[in-house]
């Protein structure tokens, strides 16, 4: 969460003294914001959930990826990733990423198999996949591209936006991101069948409110409809995203700028002019250098935040892809040939670049000398650990 005020507290109010809380036949605040969402991003179709984690699986299930199938998701992305795959009925099977921090797409091309039939790169924390090459990768190999762009809110690559430059994207709205409604989540797209699928994925009972004819596509899936309140709030959020994103770019290049010549070396970007700029990051020559650099800067290790490498993913791990057998994946006939050894060496390449790699993170609201303050610290501690 970087800015939230009166102008949400407002549009709370108006909605909670209206009464008026169940998005269908209501004051339209989340149909409004999935007007405006899909203009900002320039993609056809948005429809707002209650996660990002809904928004994966309905983009998953909007593609008709389920079970028979296999997923490549990055090795360092929150588990979420890679529980939609599941939830979705599907294998996910895990590549490793590069000096880019997100995924490497030697290792995409190397991890593809007879059962693949999708990829999800993930724009972690901020920063565009090199989607030129993963688009290119899946043309190659006929695979589907679900981007995940529930930490780049805002965020673009080479002028396109995050989220609409594969075939369905996904963002989340939770506390943590770049925009946010406490918890919501959105997926997108082009396709107009795919939304069709993912909506009813979403929320299977909408026919009820929106009419019968409306949805050819019939199914039966849980509930994870947005509220009116989560479309009041991301309404004023979508006002403010721009402000914050370009906020934070101009910081993120300003201690770039100022810490160039102190032997760093900075993650390289696949689109830095565009990317959302939310932490500055350098991979250091070794594990010790990086454990000192990160405390006396006061920042994190990329590999050390306790949720975002696949070997903290313990249930995916365990193999534990559902509430019983008949609904674990793992264990379903479909998926007999789908490969799903994992183990905690897997992406050994990727441990290593997370583990020496440490994260800085920006703010919006952050003033001049704060920013000063803190390229000074870059700079004192480059001196002493390089
Ligand atoms: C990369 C990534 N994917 C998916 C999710 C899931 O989003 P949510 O928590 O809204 O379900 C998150 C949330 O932190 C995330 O960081």
């Amino acid at each position: 969460m970087y800015r939230i005020g009166q102008k949400e507290v407002d549009a709370v109010a108006k909605v909670l003294l209206s009464g008026k809380m169940f998005r269908y036949g209501q004051m339209g605040l989340c149909a409004r914001f999935e007007r405006r969402y899909a203009r900002f991003l320039d993609v056809r179709h948005v429809y707002m959930t209650a996660s990002g984690t809904q928004s994966l699986t309905a983009a998953l299930v909007g593609l008709r990826i389920g079970p028979g199938d296999e997923v490549v998701v990055p090795a360092c992305t929150y588990m979420a990733t890679a529980v939609a795959v599941l939830a979705a009925g599907a294998i996910p099977v895990v590549a490793d990423i590069d000096d880019s921090i997100t995924l490497d797409p030697n290792d995409l091309e190397a991890k593809i198999g007879p059962r693949t039939r999708a990829v999800m790169p993930v724009h972690m924390w901020g920063l565009p996949c090199n989607m030129e090459a993963i688009m290119d990768i899946a043309r190659r190999h006929d695979l589907l591209v679900i981007e995940d762009a529930c930490q780049a809110v805002g965020g673009g690559y080479e002028g396109r936006m995050l989220g609409s430059i594969g075939h369905a994207g996904a963002f989340s709205f939770n506390y943590y991101k770049n925009m946010t409604a406490g918890e919501g989540g959105a997926v997108v797209t082009n396709d107009e069948r795919v939304i069709e699928r993912a909506r009813c994925m979403v929320d299977c009972c909408s026919f009820y409110w929106n009419g019968r004819d409306e949805y050819t596509e019939h199914f039966v899936s849980s509930g994870a409809r947005a509220t009116e309140i989560a479309g009041a709030i991301l309404n004023v959020q979508l006002d403010r995203i721009r402000g914050i994103i370009n906020a934070l770019r101009r910081q993120k290049q300003r201690i770039l700028r100022e810490t160039a010549d102190t032997g760093l070396t900075p993650i390289r970007a696949n689109s830095l002019e565009w990317e959302c700029g939310s932490h500055v990051m350098f991979t250091l020559p070794s594990v010790a250098q990086a454990e000192a650099f990160a405390a006396l800067v006061g920042a994190g290790i990329a590999g050390k935040t306790g949720r975002h490498v696949y070997t903290e993913w313990a249930p995916i791990l365990d193999k534990k892809g559902g509430p019983s057998p008949a609904l674990n994946p793992f264990q379903m006939e479909e998926n007999r040939d789908c490969r799903s050894e994992y183990s905690p060496d897997m992406c050994a390449r990727s441990l290593d670049i997370l583990n020496r790699t440490v994260m800085i993170g920006t703010h919006p609201d952050r003033k001049r000398p704060q920013v000063t303050a803190m390229i000074r610290r870059i700079r004192r501690a480059a001196r002493e650990v390089l």
